[in-house]
């Protein structure tokens, strides 16, 4: 049975270094540049445990600037298996209130000016292949499930499950694009899940996020308020924290070979150049 090591990339209003026992801050380079910050690595209930904050720790980053490849390869450098992540979102459905999480599983992306895959196929890229990844489930089933039954056993207001489209940002959207998403059936809307959650499937990580409804976005709310999200974040960010630190443990119970191995076969069969 494999050890694991968890990432944790902290989105707006999580990014404690607090919830680490033995933080140690490491300086990494990747091939694609420097990511958002030093990694902090420590434990978390004896559990190997890297923390990574998206946006920088001093929140200086905005999303399309955010160095995803870098992030995601510097955690698969240090040996993580898994990535769990938190994300703040606007709901676009009346029952998702600002203040409940959402374990998502799906996402649309609506994205348009990021480094997507690790195989862009540029000369100074280690990767030469051509590579299509499929994203269905998007995130790792199997943690989604862990961490919607510790939210449950938590208490928390916990939604099962939802697709995030992730806009470019880093306005909001207009309250047509709010509108088109709701009739798309999308749940909510963020700026950052995409890549990020396409590249942890392309390094072969387990990735799930809990979204953190911050708003109702201006389809219902009519303006979206800086000031009522980040209030909200702040409230959201320590039930998240709670989450992360009790489904951590429950997490390194398991057995996760066969998770990762459909990993490893999900790369090869995805291959082009290696299969043609
Ligand atoms: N993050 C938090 N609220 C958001 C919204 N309404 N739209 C996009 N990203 C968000």
């Amino acid at each position: 049975m494999s050890k694991v090591k968890i990432g944790i990339i902290g989105g707006s209003g999580l990014n404690k270094p607090g919830i680490l026992e033995g933080g140690t801050e490491k300086v990494v380079q990747t091939p694609f540049g420097p990511p958002s910050d030093v990694l902090i690595e420590g434990q978390i209930s004896g559990v190997d445990c890297v923390l990574l904050a998206r946006h920088g720790r001093e929140h200086t980053i905005n999303p399309s600037s955010i160095n995803y490849r870098a992030n995601i390869w510097a955690l698969k450098d240090v040996g993580c298996t898994h990535v769990i992540v938190s994300s703040a979102t606007g709901s676009l459905q009346e029952d998702i209130k600002p203040g409940d999480l959402v374990i998502v599983d799906s996402f649309i992306d609506r994205t348009f000016k990021r480094e997507n895959t690790f195989y862009d196929g540029s000369p100074n890229s280690p990767f030469k292949d051509v590579v299509h990844m499929p994203m269905e489930p998007a995130f790792c089933s199997k943690t989604r499930s862990l961490l919607l039954e510790t939210a449950r056993d938590l208490g928390l207001p916990v939604h099962e499950g939802g697709s995030v489209v992730t806009i470019e940002g880093p306005r909001f959207s207009s309250k047509a694009e709010s509108n088109v998403f709701r009739l798309q059936g999308a749940s909510l809307v963020n700026m950052t899940l995409v890549p990020e959650v396409c590249l942890a499937r392309e390094a072969g990580l387990l990735y799930a996020a809990v979204a953190m409804a911050t708003d109702y976005d201006c389809w219902r709310c009519g303006v979206v308020n800086v000031v009522e999200v980040l209030k909200n974040l702040r409230a959201n960010a320590k039930k998240v924290e709670k989450l992360f630190l009790a489904v951590i443990p429950k997490i390194a119970e398991q057995n996760w070979d066969n998770e990762l191995k459909c990993m490893k076969d999900m790369l090869k069969y995805s291959n082009q150049t290696q299969i043609s």
